[in-house]
């Protein structure tokens, strides 16, 4: 088992804290962090970065935006640039996730876009991938994360620069979660497709993260596969507890 790739718990908090609830919630991580062995990721909505930062500032923890534009600068109101997110220290962004997808309609060539600005920026792009599932019922699924990859990822994927998330979009929220069996095929096809787009050695380093109702109970069996090197988490995220909970279970 190839496990040398470092573990990331990624915390998506999507449109959910208060000021106060934000920093209470980043502190109890930053104080329970040194008891995992996986890298600890955090991604406020941005109006909490600052704040949020304020309080990771000093600690392993890293943090993260939701979303960012394709261009560094200029006539896009209500936008944030990765170039802004660099420079008040996030390390990483999430790009593509099925919400943002369904909400703003985002393409996967939008989404390429987005991504080629976080590396411009030196972000960490983390691009989401997963079937709905009526793809799923039709038997779709690995066409739709195949097309996925191919469309979302442009030229310069690497491992460094790159984390994928694959989130069924039915599993997001829902407390349902796929087979075991399902997330193994799922993941190392999806390697398998980075490989082609990034070569072989590329897709060797490059972390793979499952998301979809990850909890303290289930998070285990998800964690320990070949194929699996963290989970991007969104309801567990929101409390200390089962965060750290989750990120106690990576191998
Ligand atoms: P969930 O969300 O953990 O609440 O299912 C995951 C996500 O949308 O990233």
């Amino acid at each position: 088992m190839n496990k040398s790739r470092q573990s990331l718990i990624a915390g998506n908090w999507k449109m959910n804290m208060s000021v106060a609830e934000g920093c209470a919630l980043a502190q109890q991580i930053v104080s329970q962090a040194a008891t995992v062995s996986c890298e600890l990721l955090l991604c406020p909505p941005a109006p909490l970065l600052g704040f949020v930062m304020a309080e990771t500032n000093g600690s392993e923890v890293q943090l993260g935006s939701q979303d960012c534009h394709f261009n560094d600068a200029g006539a896009h109101t209500g936008d944030t640039s990765a170039k802004l997110l660099a420079d008040i220290g996030c390390g990483y962004v999430i790009l593509g996730h099925s919400e943002r997808r369904a909400d703003h309609g985002e393409t996967d060539q939008q989404v390429a876009a987005k991504v080629t600005a976080a590396w411009r920026n030196q972000l960490t792009a983390i691009i989401c991938i997963g079937e709905t599932e009526s793809q799923r019922d039709a038997g779709k699924t690995l066409s739709v994360v195949r097309a996925q990859i191919a469309g979302s990822i442009p030229p310069g994927a690497t491992g460094a620069n790159t984390v994928i998330a694959y989130e069924p979009v039915w599993a997001i929220g829902s407390g349902k979660v796929p087979s075991v069996n399902d997330v193994t095929k799922i993941h190392a096809e999806t390697r398998t497709a980075f490989a082609e787009a990034a070569g072989a050695g590329e897709a060797e380093l490059v972390r793979i993260l499952y998301g979809g109702s990850l909890k303290p109970e289930n998070a285990s069996e998800f964690l320990a596969l070949e194929d699996v090197d963290g989970g991007l988490i969104g309801g567990a995220s929101l409390k200390a507890q089962d965060f750290i909970g989750i990120a106690s279970s990576c191998p």
